[in-house]
């Protein structure tokens, strides 16, 4: 009698461990994406926000493209400068050398006095050629082409840079709302790993056939957060995408998303995303 106690409560244990372990192997296998950097603790799309998003245990530098009127690929997620400089205007209307007198970082200083650092102060827009000399070849890179359909060109540009800084492509990943800008990519460089991004105005519902479109050219989908449910996210993993939601800041959140079964997650706070991740 004793003997058989024995043997279920070591199955128990086995089993309860299995659990835990398992989900803590799950969790820790999701992609911590920096939102524009650590964008929640320093200027978006800065080299110090790469640089602090990489400190705080995130897997990729994501970087938004955006091309000045000499062809120069820049980061920055808005087609104007106003919101994230002390500038104005089109960055399709200004040259590069105009782009790199502009202070990059003091709006944030001021917006955010709480996260606020005189190493913000002065930083400038970053070149997509700076960010890889940089954090070289074999960082893993989110790169999202933003309004393709205002910048031609900006996909051959794109994978010129990647191929003149021999940019690690088993671990690159473009991402667009843009499925022809996708499309584009696939045609120019078939290795190039996609991610689709989506924006849902009310509860997130996929069909099969919609998933099979999207998994002719990407291996994954980036849908906004808000308006997921543990269905969606299911249907979207079970199918073999990946599923990376943005913007995720709220730990109750992230952790509801992962339980779920997302492959990973955008978030302005990847220390949060990661203090989520480890092993509880
Ligand atoms: O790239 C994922 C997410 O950043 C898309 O939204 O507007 O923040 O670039 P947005
Ligand atoms: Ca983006």
């Amino acid at each position: 009698m004793k003997a058989k106690w024995v043997l279920v409560v070591r199955a128990l244990i086995i089993g309860l461990t299995i659990l835990v372990l398992g989900e803590a192997v799950l969790a820790k296998d999701i992609a911590n994406v920096p939102h524009r950097g650590a964008s929640g603790h320093a200027p978006e799309h800065t080299i110090v926000s790469y640089q602090l998003g990489e400190k705080m245990h995130g897997d990729y530098i994501e970087v938004d493209l955006q091309m000045t009127k000499d062809g120069q690929l820049i980061a920055m997620h808005d087609c104007t400068v106003d919101r994230t400089t002390n500038g104005t205007g089109f960055v399709n209307e200004m040259t590069l050398a105009e782009m790199k007198e502009l202070d990059a970082g003091s709006w944030f200083n001021e917006q955010y006095p709480q996260y606020a650092s005189p190493e913000y102060k002065g930083v400038r827009v970053p070149t997509l050629e700076e960010v890889f000399q940089t954090f070289g070849k074999n960082k893993r890179y989110y790169i999202e082409t933003k309004s393709p359909e205002v910048y031609p060109g900006m996909e051959t540009e794109l994978l010129r840079l990647v191929n003149k800084y021999k940019i690690n492509k088993d671990t690159l990943l473009v991402e667009s709302f843009s499925p022809e800008s996708l499309i584009s990519i696939k045609k120019l460089d078939s290795s190039i790993k996609l991610v689709q991004l989506l924006k849902y105005q009310s509860n997130a519902v996929i069909t099969d056939e919609e998933i099979d479109e999207i998994k002719d050219y990407a291996i994954g989908i980036g849908p906004n957060h808000h308006y997921l449910n543990e269905d969606y996210v299911q249907k979207v993993v079970s199918s073999g995408l990946e599923l990376h939601p943005y913007t995720v800041n709220e730990k109750g959140r992230m952790k509801q998303l992962i339980n779920w079964g997302v492959t990973g997650i955008f978030t302005n706070f990847p220390d949060l995303l990661h203090s989520v991740k480890k092993v509880r």
